[in-house]
């Protein structure tokens, strides 16, 4: 049987993720470091832990109400009011879902017809385009560059704008560049946007792994909120990748749309999960902040290292990933990191695999153990000084 014609068509072109490549090829060597997976080293605060074993003991894992447990929802509506000043209502604004993941779907299923038009600022998280595509909206990229120090600016916003546009996506902190958005950037966003029916997502993911400053979402600048849904999750801020929850807060007509696709293809997240969450998000502010400065302390070491072997990167104003820039060893992004592996036994993911825009640079993630960051950036020093040494 030839499956690849019974499938949709989106999927015959979907590719598989450049960064799932990565953890693939790990499998074939030996005494290989990665900095490729994005996921927190710091272990689950011990309240959420207690949480998930309290439920479970208890033997209480029936489904719940499809937007989430109430009390999850009012603690997601707490912290983010706590937190970053937005306020939404736990009744009808809030969505509880599996990871940030389902609600970046959930998002574009509820709003995309074929033929719209979505703005994908790059280079961005992998999943936006693949999801998009499946509903038939034409992804315009739009390059952040490392002048702009990674943020989206009006006049690129601008340009591209069209009748068709119904969605932009503000990925901000950005995965891979640690890129933010000031409050200020995110006024001239807003003045671009005025007086047309264009919708937000703002993926905020990252949100509590700010170096500088504070976060500020898109949503608490006027005129946003009534275009905006904010996905955010607990799995970067708590270290609960693998617990698998996270929230969407919006417009009511937008939470109700996306809760009715959730209710047909999830009906809920898993119940022990949810809740965990409860305590992280009401619990456990402390443990962000610890978790905060240990990366930054990482971001700096990191940072530093770069430096001493001469290899440029922009210095990340978020998130636990450096986007170094390694065009001057003449390589492409893939092939650098195709031989680092081979060569200097160092996992790291090509930009390309974060968009076209992504040549010339490698993501590197800091959520590592001191020792091995150190050991890494001895191995990686030796790879950059032969291979810009043949290309001088
Ligand atoms: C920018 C961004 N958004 C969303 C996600 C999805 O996170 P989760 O589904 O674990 O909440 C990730 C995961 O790495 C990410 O980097």
């Amino acid at each position: 049987m030839d499956y690849s014609y019974l499938f949709n068509k989106a999927v015959r072109g979907m590719q598989p993720s450049g960064i799932r490549k990565y953890f693939d090829l790990l499998e074939g060597y030996e005494d290989v470091i990665t900095l490729g997976v994005g996921q927190p080293d710091a272990s689950v605060p011990p309240v959420v832990r207690a949480a998930a074993v309290g439920a479970i003991t208890d033997g209480y894992v029936p489904y719940t109400a499809n937007a989430g447990l109430f009390s999850l929802r009012e603690a997601v509506c707490g912290y983010l009011s706590r937190r970053f000043s937005l306020c939404y209502c736990p009744e009808s604004e809030t969505l509880i879902t599996v990871g940030g993941s389902e609600a970046i779907d959930l998002m574009l299923r509820a709003v995309l017809n074929p033929g719209d038009e979505i703005i994908v600022p790059e280079p961005t998280f992998v999943c936006y385009t693949p999801l998009a595509e499946l509903c038939g909206a034409v992804c315009i990229p739009v390059t952040l560059r490392a002048e702009d120090r990674f943020r989206l600016t009006p006049e690129a916003l601008k340009k591209a704008l069209s009748p068709r546009t119904k969605l932009l996506v503000l990925p901000f902190p950005t995965n891979p560049t640690g890129g933010i958005m000031t409050h200020d950037d995110l006024v001239k966003i807003a003045d671009v946007l005025d007086g047309t029916d264009v919708l937000v997502l703002s993926d905020e993911v990252y949100a509590e792994l700010t170096f500088s400053g504070h976060h500020v979402s898109p949503a608490s600048i006027p005129g946003m909120r009534e275009r905006t849904v904010v996905i955010g999750s607990a799995s970067k801020a708590f270290a609960m990748t693998g617990m698998r929850i996270g929230f969407a807060v919006g417009p009511e007509p937008l939470i109700d749309a996306m809760t009715r696709i959730h209710q047909y293809g999830i009906m809920s997240a898993p119940t022990t999960a949810q809740i965990a969450a409860v305590s992280a998000f009401n619990n456990c502010d402390a443990d962000i902040d610890a978790m905060r400065l240990s990366y930054d302390r990482r971001r700096c070491l990191m940072l530093g290292g770069f430096a001493a072997m001469g290899m440029p990167c922009y210095p990340p104003d978020a998130t636990f990933y450096l986007f170094p820039d390694i065009t001057a060893s003449g390589l492409t992004s893939e092939v650098f990191c195709d031989r680092l592996m081979e060569e200097g036994r160092v996992a790291v993911v090509p930009g390309t695999a974060f968009g076209a825009s992504g040549e010339g640079f490698v993501r590197i993630c800091c959520a590592y153990a001191e020792e091995n960051l150190r050991e890494a950036l001895n191995r990686i020093a030796a790879f950059w000084r032969k291979v810009t040494e043949r290309a001088a």
